[in-house]
């Protein structure tokens, strides 16, 4: 395939693939949220969070803004980590201070879980199915899932996490219970990316949001095993495969050994050494530290710059280290996208 017809298609594909691209591809984590006065009128129009993420129409509509807005490479579906475990059976709301769930206390609560099939969720799939509709072959569909240690977290601690101690105390003191909990969990993510994958999300980001609070040793236990399982599983589905493991550098050697196509790498460390310890078969995404995008345009740049030098020249895509927050200005973020596309450019022989 030529370089033109593959950047026709999609940029961001291709870079999975390890193919040529003419210049970097770019898209953000929650790069539709808050910071966008699109985003916070049409979820005043939606009244609340879970409304927004459950009418796809609206999903619909504000998956798009930031592709409208940014011209990113790639759209990713609006929806929640947190929603799949309201489909098995855990009642969900989001507060101001975050989201707010009845924490599992029992093995009985634990059992009593549904495990999900690939078409629960219909609305997050009809969703899926109408943004694959307005949207181009350039721009394809990321579909994503929380990994099952982190939905862990949710179901155990009923909230985000402080100290982690109830989630802990399941691991240590009742580790059955625990591999239980992840095993439902497991199966459960499998069925929803499947799902996700049939009704056409092009690709599939699983995000491991608390496994940095893991040592290594246990991430070996409750951790990499579950990943893989859902990993090995989609595999069949065809679609590129990332795996996003949140402040987890001691764990990236482990992560190496993941069946998964491309690593989303944090902030923390630079992408050269988060390579060096994953296999070189992997790919990378990341890894600007996203707060940069507060201070003056010319220093972004030049941040910028240090990431495009240091990330590998094939399989890799620009993003943050972690996501988009309310307080950053969309003029910034429409900036960054913009450098990453002039400064990314690869010259057609490399
Ligand atoms: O643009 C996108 O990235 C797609 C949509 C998306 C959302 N959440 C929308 C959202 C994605 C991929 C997520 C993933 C998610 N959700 C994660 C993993 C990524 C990460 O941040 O580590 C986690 C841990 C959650 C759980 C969650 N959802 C929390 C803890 C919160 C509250 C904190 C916060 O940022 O407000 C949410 C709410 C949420 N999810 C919002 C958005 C746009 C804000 C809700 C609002 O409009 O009030």
């Amino acid at each position: 395939m030529s370089v033109q017809s593959v950047n026709r298609k999609s940029r961001f594909l291709a870079a999975c693939a390890g193919q040529p691209v003419d210049t970097v591809p770019i898209w953000l984590m929650r790069q539709a949220g808050r910071y966008l006065p699109e985003y916070q009128a049409t979820r005043r129009r939606a009244g609340d969070f879970l409304t927004l993420c459950t009418t796809p129409e609206l999903a619909v509509e504000v998956t798009l803004q930031p592709v409208h807005r940014l011209g990113v490479d790639a759209a990713i579906l609006f929806s929640d980590i947190l929603l799949p475990l309201r489909a098995m059976g855990m009642p969900l709301t989001f507060t101001d201070e975050g989201p707010r769930l009845s924490p599992l206390d029992s093995a009985a609560a634990i059992d009593a879980l549904r495990v999900l099939e690939p078409d629960a969720l219909p609305e997050v799939l009809e969703t899926v199915r109408l943004l694959r509709r307005e949207l181009t072959d350039v721009v394809p569909l990321i579909g994503f899932a929380g990994a099952p240690f982190t939905l862990l977290t949710y179901a155990i601690e009923g909230q985000t996490g402080k100290s982690f101690v109830r989630s802990k105390r399941l691991l240590y003191a009742e580790p059955e219970l625990a591999h239980r909990l992840l095993g439902k969990l497991t199966d459960s993510l499998i069925a929803h990316l499947t799902g996700q994958a049939k009704a056409g999300a092009q690709a599939l980001q699983l995000f491991d949001s608390w496994v940095g609070v893991l040592s290594t040793e246990d991430y070996a236990v409750f951790g990499a095993p579950y990943v893989e399982r859902v990993l090995s599983a989609l595999r069949p589905l065809g679609v590129p495969l990332i795996y996003f493991p949140l402040g987890g550098l001691s764990l990236l050697p482990q992560v190496g050994k993941l069946s998964a196509d491309v690593i989303s790498v944090d902030w923390r460390q630079p992408l050269s050494l988060a390579q060096k310890l994953l296999s070189s078969q992997q790919g990378l995404q990341g890894n600007l530290e996203p707060l940069l995008l507060l201070g003056p345009l010319a220093q972004l740049e030049a941040r910028v710059k240090r990431v495009l030098d240091d990330a590998p020249r094939r399989r890799y895509i620009f993003n943050l280290g972690h996501g988009l927050t309310p307080e950053i200005p969309p003029a910034h973020v429409e900036a960054l996208v913009e450098m990453v596309h002039r400064l990314g450019q690869r010259p057609a022989h490399e």
